[in-house]
């Protein structure tokens, strides 16, 4: 759950690799740090994040280095605990992904011989082993080291005596980059695309000497070659273009966004096992949890199959039989719990399907079949365009399966997100700005899109928002409402509307103020909420798509009248790579 980026080449190190972090910080922001190399290592880390590092520390020297941006897992954020970690004699230096499980047996023995620590992260027994092992050759001295590390790691390795980079893959994602006389390694292909679009996607067990001349990869120290893939994503991918914030611009990215998810599957690229299958479970994990109770909705109610949907940390603790088919939706591809969950239906000879925007991430090589959602990268933490993008793909596949909802409302997505666009937010933003508390409810589907809806709004804003299915508010929250708590409802024609606005009639009546997603020209509605947000669409799965992208603008402006970090908020880390 951090970022890890190294470079050897003809350039100076200390800038690639600040940049690179920059692009990378998405994983983690609570302190970063890079070392160098130029006749011994020199090493700059500190807490805070590396978006307001200063010139001064792009001075480190040398043409060879490694970097990280961290998510603490083991010690607290930290000017010692941040990566590189390095040896005693600061011989060696590393920067690491993941968890080393047995870290506290290795401290102790590591201990035992005398090896001071300097951090408490379970990282920097790794320089201390290979300081042990070392004589002259890192390579063989990792080979020697991985032996003895149980858990996930990505780690880049360098040392004093010589421009060349270590690179080790162990269930955390790791990419080469193949430039020029120069070569990258990273968490991702982001901080790469400035300079090449040629990669190798590692693989688990790969270790990799790359020096200005080129690479080498080996499994078990066996000499291996890897296919160099071509990547289509362009650094304007990965820029603002002119938006205060990515996730603003993510959202104005959806119109496109949608059409590309929905037609990245046919009749002809749909899985063969999916088609007949009689059973499906969905894991995931977050939003794409949410996008997985959408799903289930809509493919029991078109298709009639059964849909069982699982948050990927829950998984491992069910004991009924499974499924025949397991769907695991995971924007990055990396998400531990969702992984978890695919590798139980792998234990069990269940089919697997990834659902995922990374091409190559670890959830492809856990999946019988991968469906790309073809978001383009996601950078802002809170997970919008990936989010719509996973309901293109999901609705195509119930429209390929059922062949009920009409190609016409598919091509119409793109123009109900660009309506919606056009929305004026500001007084639901004045109201729900100034809330502590704000509740959210809706029936049916809708339930599932305003979990995504209070989800959105906690996690940018720091509001406290709480979905509920609308008739459960009667069996307890009720108690909690005032005057103080602003409830926001989906009130749209359709088989719950009347229970509906029975709901929000006997919510009112404590005094709620009410903010409605509804038809522009409902009176009944208007006469009832303080505020409605019109969507009018008729079509369900219109509605979905165009309250999700409401409910995503609501949190947005909200968070950006409270001043909040809205690409990086506080705590969270864009890739959950530990369990
Ligand atoms: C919320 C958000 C998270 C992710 C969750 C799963 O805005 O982004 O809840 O949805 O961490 O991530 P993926 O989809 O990468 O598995």
């Amino acid at each position: 759950m951090c970022g890890i980026v190294g470079y050897v080449g003809y350039r100076q190190a200390a800038p690639v690799l600040l940049e690179g972090l920059k692009q990378l910080e998405y994983r983690g922001y609570d302190s970063y740090g890079i070392a160098t190399r130029s006749n011994g290592i020199f090493i700059h880390k500190k807490k805070g994040k590396v978006s307001d590092f200063i010139p001064e520390e792009a001075t480190l020297p040398g043409t060879c280095g490694i970097g990280h941006t961290r998510w603490a897992t083991h010690g607290i954020p930290s000017d010692i605990n941040a990566h590189p970690h390095s040896d005693c004699h600061d011989q060696v230096a590393i920067v690491h992904n993941g968890i080393i499980e047995n870290y506290s047996h290795l401290k102790r023995e590591l201990q035992a011989k005398g090896h001071i620590f300097k951090s408490e992260t379970d990282t920097e027994v790794i320089p201390h082993i290979l300081e042990d092992l070392n004589q002259g050759n890192l390579l063989k001295a990792m080979q020697e080291t991985v032996h003895h590390l149980e858990g996930s790691y990505a780690i880049l390795a360098i040392s004093g005596d010589s421009d060349r980079l270590i690179a080790v893959k162990n269930r955390s994602p790791l990419v080469l980059g193949i430039g020029d006389h120069e070569f990258f390694a990273a968490s991702d292909i982001t901080p790469l695309l400035e300079y090449t679009n040629r990669v190798i996607y590692l693989e688990d067990g790969d270790i990799a000497e790359i020096s200005e001349d080129g690479y080498t990869i080996y499994q078990d120290s066996v000499l291996v070659s890897r296919a160099v893939h071509e990547i289509e994503w362009t650094p304007d991918a990965v820029q603002k273009g002119g938006f205060p914030h990515f996730m603003l611009k993510e959202i104005y990215e959806q119109p496109e966004v949608i059409n590309r998810a929905i037609h990245s599957l046919s009749s002809d690229t749909l899985p063969r096992f999916l088609c007949d299958a009689k059973s499906i479970t969905v894991v995931a994990c977050g939003s794409s949890y949410h996008a997985g109770l959408i799903f289930r909705y809509l493919a029991e109610s078109s298709c009639g199959i059964p849909v069982r949907v699982e948050l990927g940390s829950e998984f491992k603790y069910c004991s009924v039989p499974l499924t025949d088919v397991i769907i695991g939706i995971s924007q990055s591809g990396e998400t531990a719990d969702t992984l978890s969950a695919i590798h139980k239906g792998n234990c069990n000879n269940v089919q697997t399907v990834a659902v995922t925007n990374v091409l190559n991430s670890s959830i492809t090589r856990y999946s019988d079949v991968t469906i790309l959602m073809q978001a383009g990268p996601e950078i802002s933490v809170a997970a919008t365009k990936s989010f719509t993008a996973q309901l293109g793909v999901l609705l195509q596949v119930v429209n390929l399966l059922s062949g009920r909802i009409s190609d016409e409302t598919l091509s119409h997505a793109g123009v109900a997100i660009e309506k919606v666009l056009l929305l004026n937010m500001e007084d639901a933003v004045t109201l729900c700005a100034r809330a502590q508390h704000i509740f959210y409810v809706g029936r049916g589907p809708f339930y599932p899109v305003m979990m995504e809806g209070a989800l959105k709004m906690k996690e940018i804003s720091y509001i406290h928002a709480e979905s509920y299915a609308a008739g459960e508010i009667k069996h307890g929250p009720f108690s909690l409402l005032s005057s103080e708590t602003p409830v926001v409802a989906i009130c749209l024609p359709g088989p719950s509307y009347a229970v509906m606005l029975g709901n929000l009639k006997e919510m009112k009546a404590r005094g709620t103020p009410i903010v409605a997603i509804g038809y522009g020209d409902d009176t009944e509605l208007s006469e009832l909420a303080d505020i409605v947000i019109p969507l009018d669409e008729e079509q369900l799965y219109l509605q979905i798509v165009g309250a999700t992208v409401i409910l995503q603008m609501l949190s947005y402006y909200t968070a950006s009248r409270l001043g909040r970090e809205i690409d990086k908020p506080r705590n969270l880390a864009k890739s959950v790579t530990v369990e």
